[in-house]
């Protein structure tokens, strides 16, 4: 008779499934099996080697653009804040006072130093202790010994990377072949226009991430996205850590500029030059794994920021971005309005549709989900993190010999 401990857990069937995925680039395109969606133990080694050694997207530079402005975060429960020196240099700190660990700050604002709530330590804006009250007893204690920890971050194209383990490979050199393609944009010198607060969000990161494809475009979105950008038509190519699709929209719809240029329909602002043809009359969405979504068109974006909080659960962003001229322009609040309302109205489409799909997932009915040709970003992403939770396996089998 089998003894019931020497069968596989659950974990182990499905890290299985996905060292097997790993090993083959995804050649059977399914996606992960459905317990990697809501499976705590599975959460906890994306956390490890995913959120932690990765790169993580926190939010834009010019959202801190003045001395002593800050935002702050919490990235797979690490409180962090990205802040602005008095030197003009940005930081992204640990956002845990270094006495007996409250969070200094809250939200986003302007400060002249950090003062912590609790007992009310002083730190510059560089992270440096500069008042401890009533600690001169203290047999060792030195204002000067103490700093709040740094985190290392990178800033591309204008959007602030942190990764919270300090071992991962440099950002810039992952995205290498990526940059090239979305550079005519100019992302670097684009302003936040606003944001769409966090949210929590019942299905998970990865949910969020198949939910990338255009290929719904046809069954969900018929009058947001279809009718002018058929999903039939969507292109993919990926990276290292990322994806870029594109669709075009159709011959029939498009505008002629007034320099004889083609341009895709729906521009809420003044499109951008410097962009070629093929970046005038497409969509774009570029993903960097595993929480940065740029929806990008000729004359404004969409950031989205995922943030997971647990298996099947995670905090949502949206920000709008435009190029820095647009804010020049005399009815911009309006089309901004009108580019906010876009972006609400196809995240009501997603909502029901991503919350029905997780919780189909820990129904436990169901096995990995055969992929079109249009779900190439679903097939990357599926190689992609059975890929990163290959050491975790390899480190289970060795440990069990
Ligand atoms: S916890 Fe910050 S000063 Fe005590
Ligand atoms: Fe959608």
């Amino acid at each position: 008779m089998n003894d019931l401990s020497d069968r596989p857990s659950q974990t182990e069937t499905t890290l299985d499934a996905m060292a097997r995925m790993a090993a083959d680039g995804n050649a059977g395109w399914t996606t992960l099996p459905p317990d990697a969606y809501c499976n705590p133990e599975i959460h906890a080694l994306e956390v490890e080697h995913i959120f932690k050694a990765g790169w993580i997207a926190i939010g834009r530079a010019d959202e801190v653009a003045e001395a002593g402005s800050f935002l702050t975060r919490e990235i797979v429960g690490e409180p962090i804040a990205m802040i602005r020196g008095q030197d003009g240099i940005l930081r992204v700190f640990s956002n845990i006072c270094r006495h007996r660990w409250m969070k200094l700050l809250d939200g986003r604002g302007r400060k002249a130093v950090i003062t912590c709530p609790y007992h009310a330590w002083v730190y510059g804006l560089d992270g440096a202790l500069r008042k401890a009250p009533d600690m001169d007893q203290h047999p060792t204690f030195k204002v000067d010994d103490i700093r709040l920890g740094q985190l290392h971050h990178e800033i591309w194209q204008g959007f602030v990377y942190v990764n919270l383990d300090g071992r991962a490979e440099p950002l810039a050199s992952r995205l290498s072949d990526l940059t090239p393609r979305i550079a005519a944009y100019g992302l670097d010198d684009w302003v936040t226009a606003g944001t769409v607060e966090c949210f929590m969000i019942p299905w998970d990161w990865k949910v969020m991430q198949d939910n990338g494809e255009c290929y719904h475009h046809a069954g969900l979105h018929p009058r947001t996205f279809q009718d002018v950008f058929p999903g039939e038509e969507a292109g993919a190519v990926t990276g290292n850590d990322w994806t870029m699709l594109w669709t075009p929209a159709r011959d029939s719809l498009l505008e002629t500029t007034a320099s004889g240029e083609t341009l895709m329909p729906d521009c809420y602002f003044e499109p951008l030059e410097g962009l070629d043809d093929f970046q005038r009359t497409n969509f774009m969405l570029v993903y960097v794994l595993p929480n940065f979504f740029i929806y990008l068109q000729p004359d404004c974006g969409l950031l989205i920021r995922v943030e997971p909080i647990a298996a099947g659960r995670c905090n949502m962003s949206g920000d709008l971005i435009v190029p820095r001229q647009a804010q020049a322009l005399p009815d911009y609040q309006e089309r901004l309005d009108r580019f906010t309302a876009f972006f609400n109205r196809f995240n009501d489409e997603d909502t029901p549709v991503n919350t029905a799909i997780q919780k189909a997932l820990e129904s436990g009915r169901g096995g990995p989900a055969p992929l079109s040709h249009l779900e190439a970003h679903n097939r990357h992403v599926a190689w992609w993190v059975a890929s990163k939770l290959a050491g975790a396996t390899a480190t289970r089998t060795k440990s069990k010999s």
